[in-house]
């Protein structure tokens, strides 16, 4: 059996989605991971430490002549306290890392000799920081012997101490003086679970906050994720779905909310909830949500009080109103600032602010309609009413105009609202991005919008500084994660995604930082030091978006996903002819949404003059944005002189190429990396190098048939070492489509004849006697895990089972489509001019043992 030992265990159970969403009718797994684990560095390495396992540091990277402090000096005596907090994770870090153990004290009488001193500003002890330090920044000055963190605030300094063992985690010793400040007040992160304990659009299990209606008694996991959030420097966490659920605001919930706050405080994360708009209607049976009516204003004037006597520290509150189906104020034709502005009212005496998303659309757009345009919404929306919003409230902005694609142009809103406070919203958790079954390392997107110059008022105004609220004067702003961690022993489902969490907090806190650099410090402190891992992880993970977007969906055009159902697998034709509005309005002759202002959408008029004359020109849009603002002709040629047709062909075929190479690069570092990490990385790369390959040939032929222009090497539906399972002799086997045609090699698959059988397809081989990988494509379906053996001459070659729904955690199919198909491959097998390849199927539920094709693959070739 060629697949690798499987370390993570999964029980799924489907929960069908209950909101009315394009993907209505997809189910949801929720998978309940192990929970055992460990408190310190683990022998299993499972993840649940994430970045923080302060492995022992080998010998060869301390310096000879290391001198510790004599002791930790955390001036907190109040366990809640992040100083206190501090305290313990200096012990227990240098502990692990050095093997050395320094007492702790907590009053400063208690010892006198040399210290790792971590204090706020206000007990520092006659130390003076230089320049003042802003909310939460911290002071780390690192001497022989001596070490003093100094936060501005009681988190500020627990922050210091996470920077103080990061560093000698990753074996640098050398002194240092430095102030560090966070970039914005707000960096939060919003988990979308919902209270039956699924969590919507999440990849890892369960929710660790949620579970039956109701907040579960253990909240270990809780403080677990304020620990791994606060060492990055995150301070507030949305813990509900936006698409709230109004049962969250009884007084039980209450009281389970205040359990996790309670459980995140000694690591200075704030909490917040989302709100549903018509909560005083549905839960408070009121006869309106009217947010101007005085009625429902004392309902939320009542319930906030009562959050706030729980939980005094509370951050504030999300709300999503009148997006996607849910009630917002334009019911009453109040405004969305007299919306925000209630709440804000209702949070203002206690210090809570609220986030205000953005995403407001009208999702029932006429696609006939040449001028329509989701993108424009959200400025339409929201530009009068600018300078309406209270001090208190913050507009939560996605960083695109529509959906957390592979690659958007910043949201012109950034540049709409001046005086507004505002937020960017990025996407952690890989919702249109591999759902975590692909590795694409984010940062580099994210950089891309947040490093975006819109020159408002002709001036400088990148979007970082919009949100830091620098460029327009506001007082509040940041950013906000969706990550979406569950129950999963790795957080996010797998190990390799933990980088974006990872690099989403240290760029909040500082988004001038280099994503590569971040990565390498991710590396250092997931993997360790050894320079091969390094490398290899930096250079499969910077590959990574620029690889997805190839095999995805290039020029700008969006992520090309099945936008009706999963988010997850290819299906381009979903984006068109639908209300939904993320339309690529491909034809037989061309391809992109005209967004200019001359003969379009508009869209490019939303930005500020500079930047709409250069999105408004094709000559000076960049290619990787060109079929966002334009509409070309698949001849038109690119900057590059390629044809966008060609370049979407070449595109496709070098991203899924750069795809083959993540598995064999990860297998260079065998005994290098712990064999239960190695093995989970190794299974999900190799699964991505094959679902790479369905992605481009999906595409390719997608455009292939719509264009009917060939590709000018032609690779596009030509495959000479492919032999197609409907070619094969066929026994209990019979041909069926699949939907997306395109997402099946020569549009055909086979399944069993019905689901209480077994079939065999079998073929000579006609290649030149010689060594091959020999890949085969199936379909794995959530609903049955059908079992398949392979054999070469009746010897078996490999045997193994439908069962990947227990082993990734990406939505999954009931069909037979781009979600489903699959490969396994063979690697290196001997095979004689004329040998006979059989495979075997038995049908289990649902799954009657689908096939598509088998390659077989001289060395080198990618097909
Ligand atoms: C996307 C996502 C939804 C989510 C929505 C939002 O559309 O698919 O699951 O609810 O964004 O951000 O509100």
């Amino acid at each position: 059996m060629i697949l690798p030992h499987i370390s993570i265990r999964m029980i799924s159970a489907k929960h069908s989605r209950r909101w009315s969403r394009p993907d209505q009718h997809c189910k949801m797994r929720v998978s309940w991971g192990l929970l055992a684990f460990p408190a310190a560095a683990s022998a299993i390495e499972n993840g649940i430490n994430g970045w923080l396992r302060y492995a022992p540091l080998p010998n060869d990277q301390r310096p000879p002549n290391l001198r510790l402090p004599g002791a930790i000096m955390a001036l907190s005596t109040n366990k809640t306290s992040p100083v206190y907090t501090a305290g313990q994770e200096l012990q227990a870090g240098i502990k692990s890392i050095l093997n050395q153990t320094l007492p702790l004290y907590h009053e400063p009488d208690k010892w006198l000799g040399s210290t790792i001193l971590v204090a706020t500003t206000g007990q520092s002890h006659g130390v003076k920081p230089a320049t003042t330090l802003a909310d939460d920044g911290y002071l780390l000055r690192v001497r022989p012997g001596n070490v003093v963190i100094l936060g501005q605030t009681e988190r500020g300094a627990l922050y210091g101490a996470f920077d103080y063992l990061s560093r000698i985690a990753q074996g640098r010793f050398s002194d240092a003086d430095l102030i560090a400040n966070p970039d914005a007040p707000i960096r939060w992160v919003n988990q979308w679970d919902n209270m039956d304990g699924s969590i919507e659009r999440g990849y890892a299990g369960a929710s660790i906050f949620f579970r039956n209606n109701t907040i579960p008694k253990d909240l270990n996991r809780v403080s677990q994720y304020a620990r791994l959030l606060a060492s990055i420097g995150i301070n507030g966490i949305v813990v509900n779905n936006v698409n709230a659920n109004a049962n969250l605001l009884t007084d039980a919930n209450i009281d389970g909310l205040g359990r996790i706050a309670d459980a995140m405080r000694p690591y200075g994360v704030q909490i917040g909830i989302s709100l549903n708009f018509a909560s005083p209607q549905t839960l408070g049976g009121l006869s309106t949500f009217d947010p101007l009516d005085q009625s429902v204003i004392s309902w939320w004037t009542d319930k906030t009080n009562r959050l706030y006597k729980r939980i005094p520290d509370m951050a504030g509150y999300l709300v999503k109103a009148n997006s996607e189906g849910q009630a917002g104020p334009l019911t009453y034709n109040r405004t969305l600032a007299d919306g925000a502005n209630l709440f804000a009212k209702a949070v203002q005496p206690h210090g809570g602010i609220v986030m205000f998303r953005a995403f407001v659309y009208d999702n029932h757009i006429n696609p006939a309609d040449l001028k329509a345009d989701r993108a424009n919404h959200a400025v339409e929306f929201f530009k009068g009413l600018d300078g309406q919003f209270l001090d208190n409230v913050v507009v939560q902005i996605k960083y695109g105009p529509i959906d957390f694609q592979v690659r958007e142009p910043a949201s012109p809103l950034f540049a709409n609202i001046p005086q507004t406070n505002t937020a960017i919203e990025l996407q952690i958790t890989q919702e249109y991005l591999g759902q975590q079954s692909h590795l694409v390392y984010v940062a580099p997107l994210w950089k891309t919008i947040l490093d975006f110059d819109l020159r408002a008022g002709d001036q400088p105004s990148l979007v970082r500084d919009v949100v830091a609220g620098r460029r327009f004067s506001n007082k509040r702003g940041g950013y906000a994660g969706v990550v979406n961690v569950g129950t999963n022993t790795t957080w996010l489902g797998s190990h390799l995604a933990m980088s974006n969490l990872y690099a989403y907090g240290r760029l909040a806190w500082n988004p001038s930082q280099d994503p590569q650099a971040l990565l390498e410090d991710w590396t250092r402190l997931t993997f360790g030091s050894d320079p091969l891992v390094l490398g290899v992880v930096t250079e499969i993970s910077m590959a990574s978006w620029p690889a997805y977007e190839n095999y995805t969906g290039n020029l700008g055009i969006q992520t090309l996903t099945d936008i009706l159902y999963t988010h997850y697998g290819p299906n381009p034709a979903s984006q068109d002819n639908n209300g939904w509005g993320q339309w690529t309005r491909a034809d037989h002759d061309g391809i992109g949404m005209d967004r200019t202002v001359s003969t379009g959408t508009g869209f490019s008029g939303q930005y500020p003059a500079k930047v709409a004359e250069k999105f408004e020109s094709i000559e000076t849009t960049p290619d990787d944005l060109l079929l966002w603002f334009h509409h070309v002709n698949y001849t038109h040629v690119l900057k590059t002189s390629k044809s966008v047709i060609q370049h979407f062909y070449d595109a496709h075929y070098a991203g899924a190429e750069t795809a083959q190479t993540f598995p064999i690069a990860w297998e260079s570092l065998r005994n290098k990396v712990d064999t239960e990490r190695f093995n989970d990385v190794l299974f999900r790369l190799r699964y991505q190098a094959g679902h790479s390959i369905v992605w481009r040939d999906s595409i390719c032929q997608f455009y292939y048939n719509l264009s009917g222009i060939p590709d000018g090497t032609g690779r596009v539906g030509r495959h000479e070492y492919r032999i197609e399972v409907e070619t094969m002799e066929l026994k209990n086997y019979k041909l069926t489509g699949v939907n997306p045609l395109e997402t099946a090699s020569n549009l055909t698959a086979v399944v069993l004849v019905s689901d209480h059988t077994s079939g065999e397809a079998t073929t000579k081989l006609n290649f030149d006697s010689g060594n091959y990988d020999v890949a085969i494509n199936y379909f794995d379906l959530i609903g049955g895990k059908a079992h398949y053996k392979a054999f070469l001459n009746g010897k078996l070659l490999l045997e193994w089972v439908g069962d990947l729904e227990d082993k990734l955690g990406h939505t999954f199919s009931t069909k037979l489509d781009g979600h489903s198909a699959t490969r396994v491959t063979i690697r290196d097998v001997q095979i004689q001019k004329g040998d006979v390849l059989k495979i075997t199927g038995v049908a289990d539920g649902n799954e009657l043992a689908p096939l598509d094709y088998i390659a077989v693959l001289p060395q080198g070739v990618v097909d």
